[in-house]
């Protein structure tokens, strides 16, 4: 009998914002698969649950590298996919642990469907977790929508200019992934009227966390992976 797979969203970074059922699971299993973008890094998945981790339990670094090359990248889930599918075969069951939510631009998304199609035989079960931007948004007090607002979710654009489009479309966004095209987002959101009422949340839930009303005074800084900005849109009142 094979072993099963979790996916373990294990929340933004706060160890206390891991679900019960989370920390369940991981208790549970026998290997931790955690992702490393470079060998010999430590996972942050794996160091947000740090803690609750066991002697006795495996962990297994999965080199998930960011690349812009689909081709390397697609290789590099495949092979982290046949690692997890060898213990699975030993019957033994594995938690995958992701950042925040484990549907929300997770690579186990890639793992999942890359085992699903090696084997559709092996149970898999996704264990969600609170989103980056649920925790960035609760630490501020901020609500990220009210009654029939609409929010919508972005990932740093290739073509940032989009935003262009979608700021009069909606009246909340959450931008995820901006620490790389910071500068051009910014002054997208200045000259759409919306730079004074976004917020940029950096690190929340980990060591360094900060928040910034200030956006424009961050154009020209390096800014952290684990940034995402929450733009309140169309004038209204913060
Ligand atoms: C690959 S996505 C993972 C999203 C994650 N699955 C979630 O549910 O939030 C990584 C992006 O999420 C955001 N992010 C994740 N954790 C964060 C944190 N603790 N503080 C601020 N932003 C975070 C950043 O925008 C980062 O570039």
């Amino acid at each position: 009998m094979g072993g099963k797979l979790y996916g373990v969203g294990v929340g933004p970074g706060d160890p206390e914002l891991l679900t019960l059922k989370a920390r369940r699971v991981l208790d549970a299993v026998p290997v931790l698969a955690v992702p490393v973008s470079q060998r010999g890094e430590e996972s942050l998945a794996l160091g947000v649950v740090r803690g609750f981790v066991r002697r006795d339990q495996e962990v297994l670094s999965l080199f998930m590298p960011m690349s812009r090359d689909r081709t390397y990248l697609v290789k590099c889930w495949e092979a982290a996919a046949r690692e997890l599918l060898g213990k699975l075969r030993q019957g033994r069951d594995v938690a995958f642990l992701t950042l925040g939510d484990a549907s929300l631009y997770s690579t186990y998304s890639y793992l999942m469907e890359i085992i699903q199609r090696l084997d559709p035989s092996v149970p898999i079960e996704t264990v969600p977790g609170i989103t980056s931007f649920s925790a960035a948004a609760a630490r501020l007090n901020l609500p990220l929508a009210k009654g029939d607002e609409a929010l919508a979710v972005i990932p740093a654009l290739e073509d940032p200019e989009i935003l262009e489009e979608l700021i009069p479309l909606f009246p909340n966004l959450v931008l995820m992934k901006v620490a790389r095209r910071y500068d051009e987002i910014v002054r997208i959101l200045a000259r759409a009227g919306v730079a004074k009422t976004s917020v940029l949340a950096t690190r929340c839930g980990h060591q360094g966390e900060s928040f910034s009303w200030d956006l424009e005074a961050g154009i020209g800084q390096r800014h952290d992976y684990l940034s995402l900005i929450i733009v309140k849109g169309r004038g209204q009142q913060i």
